[in-house]
């Protein structure tokens, strides 16, 4: 897609990511470590789509950056990276739903690379064990599973 528009969110988008987020965080609701993975970031439990989305494109979580995927202005694909110790982790991935196959997720997945490179980190994606979604997207981007961390309490 050419006009697809790759870029840092900012308090604007807060409207335009918020229908994402909220599909999103359904999502998460469903999936194995899908909480804990919320709770790492810093949001508190039972955030709701407003709230998350607000701390998000205001880049208020700590280490954390939301990039945003616009088509003619609408917001329609979502990512979040977090900078660790040992480098920068894609954390989150999400294109809205009537606009999956289009590349938007291999173009949010390129740019969170591209953020570790300019950084001269490195780059690791991290996907729950239940969302075969983003592990296909991963797996289509080059991307192996080199480590499961496994819990027996929750
Ligand atoms: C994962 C996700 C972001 C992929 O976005 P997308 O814009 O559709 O991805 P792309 O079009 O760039 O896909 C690139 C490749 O990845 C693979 N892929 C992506 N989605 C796939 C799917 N549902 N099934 C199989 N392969 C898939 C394919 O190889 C695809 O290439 P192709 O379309 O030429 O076959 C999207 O499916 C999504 O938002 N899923 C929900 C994730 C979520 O909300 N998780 C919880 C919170 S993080």
């Amino acid at each position: 897609m050419t006009d697809l528009e790759v870029r840092t969110a900012c308090v604007d988008d807060v409207p335009g990511v918020e229908p994402l987020v909220a599909d999103a965080l359904s999502r998460l609701a469903t999936l194995r470590g899908g909480v804990a993975l919320l709770e790492m970031i810093g949001l508190p439990q039972g955030a709701g789509p407003e709230e998350v989305s607000s701390a998000l494109c205001g880049q208020a979580l700590l280490a954390a950056t939301t990039i945003v995927a616009t088509l003619s202005g609408s917001v329609v694909g979502v990512a979040v990276v977090v900078r660790t110790e040992a480098g920068l982790d894609l954390i989150g991935v999400h294109t809205a739903r009537s606009m999956r196959r289009r590349r938007i997720g291999t173009t949010l997945l390129d740019a969170a690379r591209a953020i570790a490179s300019e950084l001269g980190v490195r780059f690791e994606a991290l996907a729950l064990p239940g969302d075969q979604t983003v592990k296909s997207l991963l797996e289509a981007g080059g991307f192996k599973a080199r480590l499961l961390r496994m819990a027996a309490d929750r």
